[in-house]
């Protein structure tokens, strides 16, 4: 924990330096005037889902239930909700170094505790095209293909699903054979656009693919607000970390580091936070 902790503070020295001075260009957020009545309605007209709490459990979603092991991640909401509402930040990339550390497990763990929250909005949305799982993980066996919706082909309601009104997912079923250009296109970053304007989330979670393992992520990152950056322990070494987190705060802000997959916790659950403000 010593060496992480020092790597995170070399980081955040880095960022320091890296960010005085430099602003960066977001794409241009139009206003829209519709009343929270009619986007609700937007909301409820959305396909229910409502997940298998077995399957849930199955596949480590904990949060389902404001249960004792659905806390961890209620803390982690909290803190994503205030640096969010603090910053104004509305679009979040779940990352991490190398395949397998636990972000999509996270993403839909932060997602069912951020919707028992009834005032918020969350939209969940799949972008690691290359090896999908959110689908799974949720247990979502229906042919959902949200790459479809991202390319322009096909209309977001034909493949977003929505959880308790407030919590909707885009899935994608199977892997997309250009995944790097479809998340470098103008086209998806239009999509996504208007897709926020249509159903204004207080916050979008995008589920993403390693960021050294392509260049998916890397791309794609200069359209979202934040990052949180997954490590696994006794998985990720400092090194991935430190090149994650520069090639991260090069392209966005780095919302914090969670450590996943402690074997010794006190809570005896395999989650704990090394999880800082940048
Ligand atoms: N805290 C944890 N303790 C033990 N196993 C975990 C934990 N979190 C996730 N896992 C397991 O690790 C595996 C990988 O998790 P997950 O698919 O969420 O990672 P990922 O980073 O999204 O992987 P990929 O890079 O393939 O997208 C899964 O089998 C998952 O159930
Ligand atoms: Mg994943």
């Amino acid at each position: 924990m010593e060496r992480l902790q020092n790597a995170l503070n070399r980081a955040r020295e880095k960022r320091g330096d890296a960010q005085s001075g430099i602003s960066r260009q977001k794409p241009p957020r139009s206003g829209g005037s519709s009343g929270d009545g009619e986007i609700a309605v937007r909301w409820a007209a959305l396909k229910p889902f409502s997940p298998n709490p077995r399957v849930l459990q199955q596949t480590r979603v904990v949060s389902y239930f404001a249960k004792q092991q659905a806390t961890p991640f209620d803390v982690m909401r909290t803190k994503v909700v205030q640096q969010c509402k603090a910053k104004g930040w509305k679009r979040l990339v779940v990352t991490s170094a190398t395949p397998k550390c636990g972000k999509t497990t996270i993403t839909a763990n932060l997602s069912f505790s951020l919707a028992r929250q009834s005032d918020l909005r969350i939209m969940v949305i799949e972008l690691d095209l290359r090896r999908p799982s959110l689908a799974k993980v949720l247990g979502l066996k229906e042919p959902h293909y949200f790459a479809k919706v991202l390319a322009g082909q096909e209309r977001p309601e034909d493949h977003l699903v929505c959880h308790n009104g407030n919590l909707a997912f885009g899935t994608n079923l199977a892997a997309e054979a250009n995944s790097s250009e479809l998340l470098q296109s103008a086209r998806t970053r239009e999509v996504l656009q208007e897709l926020e304007d249509y159903y204004k989330p207080d916050l979008t979670i995008f589920d993403t693919a390693p960021l050294l393992a392509s260049d998916d992520t890397i791309g794609f990152l200069e359209y979202v607000d934040a990052a949180l950056l997954i490590a696994a322990a006794e998985q990720t070494t400092i090194e991935e970390l430190d090149v994650a987190e520069s090639e991260v705060s090069e392209m966005t802000e780095v919302m914090g580091v969670v450590l996943n997959k402690c074997r010794y916790t006190s809570s005896g659950y395999g989650y704990e936070y090394g999880y800082g403000e940048y």
